[in-house]
C-alpha cells in the first residue's frame, strides 16, 4: 500500500526503515526517505505505520 503519493514510497519501505534503521518517528524517518516534504498528506499515516510496526516488534 501506498502511503506517500507523491514520493511512491510504500508501508512496507516505511516498517523496513524501523526494522533495520532503528527509525522510531518521523523525523528519524526524514533523515532516510523523502516522504512528506511534498504534499505532507501522508504523515498521518505514515506516523500510525511507524507505531504499529514498534509494537509489533
Ligand atoms: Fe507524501 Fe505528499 S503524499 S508528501
Amino acid at each position: 500500500m501506498f502511503v506517500c503519493m507523491c514520493y511512491g514510497i510504500t508501508d512496507k519501505q516505511i516498517k523496513n526503515a524501523v526494522e533495520t534503521h532503528g527509525v522510531g518517528n518521523m523525523r528519524e524517518l526524514k533523515q532516510i526517505m523523502a516522504l512528506g516534504s511534498q504534499c505532507g498528506k501522508c504523515i498521518e499515516l505514515a506516523q500510525e505505520v511507524i507505531d504499529n510496526t514498534i509494537i509489533d516488534e
